[in-house]
């Protein structure tokens, strides 16, 4: 089978499409054929070496940590699903991932596809739309009639985060450049607010929750506009958690997980039509390392996806 594996860190030349062996499930894994993908920013960290801390690398290693596909066999030990079910899922990323032709993961970390997206749609769910869920409601806490504040509200985690954030009946917030401030408002948004020409801490107070998808001065400033006993969580690094505590905010990082039944409600929202993944840009398997180049330009809207079948 074909897939995109690098044998050490480096730039996107480093990845390399290869013939390799397809791989067996063990007792309680499933063999996925791969219909599609998604590119996530963490592909690029960990191809450069930069992730070792949370995600240690074991060359070779196949990249790509999100899959939609069809279960094609199953160890023995695996009872909730069958072959020929459609699923989807993120494969935990110090594993093998899914630009390639098949993938395997324990059974456990997969759940079935929304019926109502084809696979092209449906890959770029798993990891961003796992990431706002557990990002907005475990950790952020966010509830009915809340204010939240959403950094980088046009990308990938962005878009699903203020889709359910709207959901949920929150007053939601986003930040982008201008030309998303519309898109982000088409996705639910409140308010948008410019990040290029505009200082949102000069039009923002009493927030409950800074979903933080940035960092840096970003997290910093966050800070002034968050009211005491509010949160901010962030996806990046936590870099001023004795600001935070002073000002009585609870400043908090966390890595997403691949929680079924997570993926189970981010599916019955899609189902109800409540939320939808935006897919910007489609690439072939063989094409991986331009669209991991996109990707690295920090302007994608919603998701990029790699097309496989
Ligand atoms: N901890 C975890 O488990 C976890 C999981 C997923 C992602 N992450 C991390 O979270 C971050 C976001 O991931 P993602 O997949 O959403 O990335 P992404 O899709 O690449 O984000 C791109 C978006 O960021 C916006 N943007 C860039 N600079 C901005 C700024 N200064 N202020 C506001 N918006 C800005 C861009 O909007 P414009 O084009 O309008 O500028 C673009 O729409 C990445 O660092 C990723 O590694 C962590």
């Amino acid at each position: 089978m074909k897939a995109n594996r690098i044998h050490e860190f480096g730039g996107t030349d480093v990845l390399e499409l290869e013939d390799i062996e397809k791989p067996q499930p063990k007792d309680d894994e499933v063999l996925i054929k791969v219909y599609a993908s998604s590119v996530n920013p963490v592909d690029q960290k960990i191809v450069e070496g930069a992730a070792q801390e949370r995600f240690p690398t074991h060359f070779p290693l196949t990249i790509g940590w999100d899959v939609s596909g069809v279960i094609e066999a199953a160890g023995n030990h695996v009872r909730k699903f069958s072959i020929g079910d459609e699923v989807y899922g993120r494969p935990f990323p110090t594993t093998n991932g899914a630009f390639a032709e098949y993938l395997v993961i324990k059974a456990d970390q997969i759940a079935l596809k929304p019926k109502s997206l084809d696979h092209i749609n449906a890959a770029a769910v798993p990891l961003a739309g796992l990431t706002a869920w557990q990002g907005l409601f475990k950790f952020g806490r966010l509830e009915k009639g809340q204010r939240v504040l959403i950094h980088a509200a046009s990308g990938g985690v962005g878009s699903f985060a203020v889709q359910f954030a709207k959901w949920k009946g929150a007053y939601v917030i986003g930040t982008a450049s201008v030309d998303n401030l519309a898109f982000i408002k088409q996705l639910g948004a409140d308010e948008a607010i410019d990040y290029q020409n505009e200082r949102f801490e000069e039009k923002l107070s009493d927030i409950d929750l800074v979903f933080d998808l940035i960092g840096k001065d970003t997290q910093q400033r966050s800070l002034q506009v968050i009211k005491p006993g509010g949160r901010l969580v962030t996806t990046v690094m936590q870099e001023f958690k004795e600001e935070a505590k002073e000002k009585q905010i609870q400043l908090e990082g966390f890595t997403a997980q691949s929680y079924p039944e997570d993926l189970e409600k981010i599916a019955e929202l899609i189902e109800q039509g409540m939320v939808q993944p935006l897919v910007s840009a489609v690439f072939n398997l063989d094409e991986a390392a331009k669209a991991e180049r996109l990707s690295a330009e920090k302007h994608t809207r919603g998701k990029i996806v790699i097309k496989v079948v």
